[in-house]
């Protein structure tokens, strides 16, 4: 057999023995007997001085060009076993209990939501729901906010790319007019949802956040029924040292309309007089009408406020992003 001939079969046999093994030692093994110092090729390479001139560098050529193959296979097929031998010998059973026991925790946001319901709840407030994903009519139209109003500009809403030109709900009032839609008044529910605004993200702003709405639809309601609640729940939520004011705004929605600003001791040392917490108004006569309810009969109040916002307040927290990064160091604070 020519040199030839013998480097290519020593290079299959070499083939056949690395791929086979099946642990890292036989590797290793196999390496040392084909490309070791006392190796097979290091053998062959040896003869190549016996060889006639011409022939010399095609062997040499051949025998580099074998060994640099079998490097390679021997370089993957370690990595395929160190990986084995990485993996568990017998299948993980990840119902078996923890070392520590640890339940993990609700996520602040969850918290307040949860004790903001509650406080509402106790005063006869259903929780009600509705989609994200909403139409023009919920979201806008029927909260008798004309095509031209600014809250309607594409700068502030995510609207998805399919014809019927479907949006993501940027308040949840959209659920305001879905309930009143759904029943005959009188009406007592709040709405905790998520939505979303083309916001950048920012210390205190994120393309998505969370709004809990209220209405109460009944006979004879007042402004006064609406500043009630609203200080008992959030006393109840923020401690007694809380104050709120009522400052004349405008919503489409609502008519009167109002904003509530809001402080206590945290605030104060935040170097502000006032934040701004919610809005909230009177039904707007127009909205009864778009629902089918007599505004002559019926009257009512809503409000809508941002549940970050209460969270940063009740803990103390200056940037809402921490709360969307899921860090385990900050939720276990809570
Ligand atoms: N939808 C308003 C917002 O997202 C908040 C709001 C204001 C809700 C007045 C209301 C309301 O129900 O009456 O900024």
């Amino acid at each position: 057999m020519s040199l030839l001939d013998r480097i290519e079969s020593v290079k299959q046999a070499a083939l056949n023995e690395l791929r086979a093994a099946k642990e890292l030692p036989s590797l290793e093994r196999a390496k040392g007997a084909f490309l070791g110092g006392e190796g097979q090729f290091t053998a062959l390479m040896k003869e190549l001085g016996t060889l006639a001139k011409e022939v010399r560098p095609l062997a040499g050529k051949a025998i580099n060009a074998a060994k640099q193959e079998l490097e390679a296979i021997v370089a993957e097929k370690r990595a395929e076993l160190e990986l084995r031998a990485a993996l568990p010998k017998e299948p993980t059973d990840f119902t078996l209990p923890g070392r520590r026991r640890s339940l993990g925790k609700l996520h602040p946001l969850t918290q307040v939501t949860d004790d903001i319901v509650k406080a509402f709840r106790r005063l006869g407030f259903a929780v009600a729901d509705g989609p994200e994903i909403e139409d023009e009519y919920h979201c806008f139209d029927a909260l008798n906010t004309p095509a031209d109003h600014p809250a309607r500009d594409a700068q502030d809403t995510f609207f998805l790319d399919v014809p019927s030109k479907p949006l993501l709900r940027t308040h949840t009032s959209s659920v305001q007019i879905r309930v009143m839609k759904s029943q005959p008044p009188p009406i007592r529910i709040i709405v905790p949802g998520r939505v979303y605004r083309r916001d950048n993200a920012d210390a205190t702003h994120n393309p998505t956040f969370h709004q809990i709405e209220g209405l109460y639809v009944n006979k004879g309601v007042t402004v006064g029924d609406l500043k009630g609640t609203v200080e008992a729940v959030f006393q109840e939520l923020l401690g007694k040292d809380v104050k709120l004011r009522f400052r004349p705004h405008y919503f489409s929605y609502t008519e009167p309309s109002l904003e509530i600003d809001f402080t206590n001791a945290l605030v104060k040392k935040l170097g502000k007089d006032w934040l701004e917490i919610a809005g909230c108004g009177m039904v707007h006569p127009q909205v009864f009408e778009n629902v089918g309810y007599d505004p002559e009969v019926w009257s009512g109040w809503a409000f809508g406020f941002g549940i970050e916002r209460i969270a940063m307040l009740r803990y103390g927290i200056t940037d809402i992003r921490l709360f969307y990064e899921n860090d385990a160091r900050f939720l276990k604070q809570f």
